[in-house]
């Protein structure tokens, strides 16, 4: 019943859609928070957030992309792609053909980019429409030759509040209006990094001014009287989990450095072997019970990690809370990057807007399930993806969707309501029968119908 009534209500709702105020085309702000991990969500307090998905929705994991790093992972997000389809498969790189390093303070050269076409060009080659960027990884690079027509240079140290100023500046009054923007913040990354997710205290104080930017930004949308018309997205990248010195890796136990270079190191290592690849091979095989090590060609199918001459010869993927190092001089006490399976590898995604239902949870979709929502949102046409739309249908109130448990509820509902009807139908035909002299006769004329007839 309730699904009948919220589907009659968003037929009513898409019917009244053709004019008025949604004529204006559809706005969309995408935020990153860092290292949000899925489980925060559930472990510590947000007032603010919970706000947010109260009049909107919540996906409570969604499943990211192998490795699960900052730069590959913001990358599917706005493209749908996997990263050995659109090309940032690391924070690290190095392209053994052009001889060019990639990294996360030199990522300007468009050639890591251009594989793929992010949501933000496609927008702008729709016409009178523009966007804006408050940072994302690849927003000040000149992406097949176009970057936002409004966007900062990254630089951590601007505030999060001359991000969520700018960014709304542009979003209400550019011309050709801002149709998409993003916004993209450090923490809790930096500080998960810091002192792992397992400091409880620390963590609580971060996510706790977490919370208070996110009622920042709203308070914000509200002032500017943008709220009520713009679909806003808050999701992450990846999750974090904890790590310890206990849990080393040294490559330097069962290798020489001068027999291959290290392009990336943990918890995913890339090696590019300068001796023959079969003896790095062997060398690097047993070197850890806690580290998966494969040659390009056997790495698994899942991860989606193979098909790009930007991923080594040989990977190294060190198990959950592992850290391969080449001597003691790793701190970190929370990292990333693991299998894309792990729970603690899983951002959350939390969405509200016109576009979207309110007060709907939803336990998971894929990252690159974003980037055909967000299309369709925006009303652009989707450039070819590794994302499924109808993983999504359940979150917007344009489409149909009907998922498991509604549809046993429906049936069974169904079924009461036929069981009850037939009830009352023979209750008031004996009640018809039984006290009304005339009803016999009146049912023998029946009874004779077929004699006459
Ligand atoms: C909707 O508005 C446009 C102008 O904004 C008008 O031309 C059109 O006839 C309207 N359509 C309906 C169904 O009212
Ligand atoms: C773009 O904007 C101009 C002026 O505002 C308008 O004349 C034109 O019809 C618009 N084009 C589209 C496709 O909306
Ligand atoms: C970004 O940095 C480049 C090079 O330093 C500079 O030319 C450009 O004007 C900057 N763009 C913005 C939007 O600040
Ligand atoms: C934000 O906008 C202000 C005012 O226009 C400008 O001075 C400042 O440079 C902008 N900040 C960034 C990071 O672009
Ligand atoms: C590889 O390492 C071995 C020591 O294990 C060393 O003898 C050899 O010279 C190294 N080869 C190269 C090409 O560096
Ligand atoms: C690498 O070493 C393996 C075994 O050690 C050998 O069979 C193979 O021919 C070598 N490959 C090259 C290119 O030297
Ligand atoms: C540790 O490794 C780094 C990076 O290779 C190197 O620069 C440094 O000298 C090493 N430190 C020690 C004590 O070996
Ligand atoms: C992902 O999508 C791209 C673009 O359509 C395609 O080339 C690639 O084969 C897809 N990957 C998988 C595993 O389906
Ligand atoms: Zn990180």
């Amino acid at each position: 019943m309730k699904l009948l009534v919220i589907l009659l209500f968003s037929g009513l709702m898409t019917g009244c859609r053709g004019n008025s105020s949604y004529s204006l085309p559809p706005k969309l702000l995408l935020v990153s928070f860092d290292g949000f991990r899925a489980d925060y969500l559930q472990n510590y307090e947000f007032p603010h957030l919970q706000n947010f998905i109260k009049e909107g929705v919540l996906v409570e994991h969604v499943k990211n992309v192998f490795i699960t790093k900052t730069f590959p992972n913001h990358y599917s997000i706005v493209t749908g792609l996997y990263e050995e389809s659109h090309g940032i498969v690391a924070n690290s790189m190095y392209d053994a053909v052009t001889k060019k390093h990639f990294s996360d303070s030199n990522d300007k050269d468009p050639f890591w980019w251009n594989e793929a076409v992010p949501i933000w060009v496609t927008n702008q080659l729709q016409e009178n429409r523009s966007s804006a960027a408050a940072m994302w990884p690849g927003t000040d690079v000149l992406i097949h030759n176009t970057t936002p027509s409004y966007f900062m240079n990254y630089s951590m140290s601007v505030s999060f509040e001359e991000r969520v100023n700018n960014i709304t500046t542009w979003l209400s009054n550019s011309n050709p209006p801002v149709t998409f923007a993003t916004l993209y913040w450090e923490e809790p990354d930096a500080s998960g990094h810091k002192y792992g997710p397992e400091d409880k205290e620390n963590m609580h104080r971060v996510l706790k001014e977490i919370d208070d930017l996110i009622g920042y930004l709203v308070q914000k949308l509200k002032m500017l009287g943008l709220w009520e018309n713009l679909n806003v997205i808050i999701t992450s990248d990846h999750g974090m989990t904890q790590c310890s010195e206990n849990r080393w890796i040294n490559l330097d136990l069962c290798i020489d450095r001068s027999n291959y270079s290290l392009i990336d190191l943990s918890p995913v290592a890339a090696v590019l072997p300068k001796i023959n690849i079969t003896e790095v091979y062997e060398k690097l095989k047993n070197c850890s019970p806690h580290m998966n090590v494969y040659l390009k060609k056997d790495i698994p199918n899942r991860y989606y990690y193979q098909h790009n001459d930007r991923i080594q010869p040989i990977i190294l993927v060190a198990d959950e809370g592992w850290t391969i190092v080449l001597n003691k001089s790793s701190s970190k006490l929370g990292d990333h990057g693991y299998d894309n399976s792990l729970p603690s590898m899983h951002p959350f995604l939390a969405a509200h807007g016109p576009a979207f239902h309110k007060g709907y949870k939803y336990s998971t979709i894929n990252i690159v399930d974003i980037y055909p929502m967000m299309c369709h949102i925006l009303g652009l046409k989707p450039h070819p993806n590794n994302g499924t739309f109808s993983h999504t249908k359940c979150l917007l109130v344009d489409q149909w969707c009907i998922n498991l448990p509604e549809a046993i509820g429906i049936v069974i509902g169904a079924l009461l309501a036929l069981t009850t009807l037939t009830c009352l139908i023979i209750i008031m035909q004996n009640r018809l029968s039984v006290p009304h002299p005339f009803s016999r006769l009146q049912l023998q004329e029946d009874d004779d119908d077929p004699l006459i007839g």
